[in-house]
């Protein structure tokens, strides 16, 4: 833990942590010759809080572990540590419910992508004020394929959360590009993978159903929360390759994730999903949610 005197705190503006220490976002400076920024060599994770609690955070970090072993990287903080530093960060920046970005980058090293001369992994910790990526909209946001493909997931980094996130960036451009919100990917393949920053579901015949790992997605959490939640409620989930065909003619969509939380799509290709209105199991699904998060409660709901 770290001791910041009260009246520092209070005179504060957001803080972000760096180089071991908490400064204001405005003085947070990383060299240029971290490999991090020279070629994307680091891992990340996005979490969210809910009244100070990390919602998932043995997930997120059992994430972050994976992650850094694919890429050989030594995590310079990890678990009680970690928490705390989160922990600091929520008081310092006076948040109860926030999303926490936490990277870990090579570090600074010689030029040429051999990470072995770099032996300071740098921790990032952004704890900011941050609403869900489409906002609260439960009459859904509009969607439609995407040409940009997920990397196969025989490709080196398909499911690292690295540092390496052009395939989202080109999705997003491809979405403004059509004037949709959100695009939808497909796998190697052909068959449907998952949202630039969110994994997809889509209800068929009553039946929930969902791309598998091997479409070469990022196995979300909120993925996994909702898989959950759904199965316990009663409702049949199955994880399966999906086809184009299958969004077109879903009779609701859904995606999920830590920055998007549940995303009703009433919209997809210029066609309405279902009656173009809240399905029911994607209605259930944001009650759901809104409970285990404590969200609902919080609202007033
Ligand atoms: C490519 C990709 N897919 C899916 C997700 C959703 O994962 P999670 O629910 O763990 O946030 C993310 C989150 O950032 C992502 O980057």
């Amino acid at each position: 833990m770290h001791n910041i005197p009260v009246a520092k705190v209070l005179e504060t503006a957001e803080h972000v942590y760096l180089n071991g220490e908490w400064v204001p976002v405005e003085q947070a400076r990383l060299s240029v010759f971290d490999h991090g920024f020279l070629y994307g060599d680091g891992v990340y994770e996005s979490m969210r809080a809910y009244g100070k609690q990390v919602f998932m955070s043995d997930q997120h970090f059992d994430r972050l572990e994976r992650s850094a072993r694919c890429l050989g990287l030594k995590l310079p903080v990890r678990g009680e540590q970690l928490m705390d530093l989160i922990g600091e960060g929520l008081s310092l920046n006076r948040l109860n419910d926030a999303y926490i970005r936490l990277v870990v980058t090579r570090g600074v090293g010689p030029m040429g992508p051999d990470p072995a001369p770099c032996q300071n992994p740098q921790l990032i910790l952004i704890v900011r004020d941050i609403p869900p990526l489409h906002g609260q909209k439960r009459d859904g946001i509009r969607a439609a394929l995407s040409s940009v493909r997920r990397c196969a997931v025989d490709s080196a980094t398909a499911q690292i959360k690295s540092l390496n996130y052009l395939v989202t960036v080109l999705g997003k451009l491809d979405a403004n590009r059509m004037g949709v919100d959100d695009v939808i990917l497909l796998d190697s393949r052909g068959f449907v993978a998952e949202a630039p920053v969110a994994n997809v579901f889509i209800v068929r015949n009553g039946i929930v159903l969902t791309p598998a790992p091997s479409s070469g997605i990022l196995e979300g959490i909120t993925r996994r929360v909702a898989f959950d939640l759904l199965s316990e409620a009663g409702l049949q989930v199955v994880e399966r390759d999906l086809t184009p065909y299958d969004l077109s003619v879903a009779e609701e969509i859904f995606l999920t994730g830590t920055h998007a939380e549940i995303v009703p799509v009433c919209e997809y290709g210029g066609y309405p999903v279902g009656n173009g209105m809240l399905g029911p199991v994607t209605s259930i699904l944001l009650d759901l949610f809104g409970a285990a998060t404590g969200k609902g409660k919080r609202n007033g709901a």
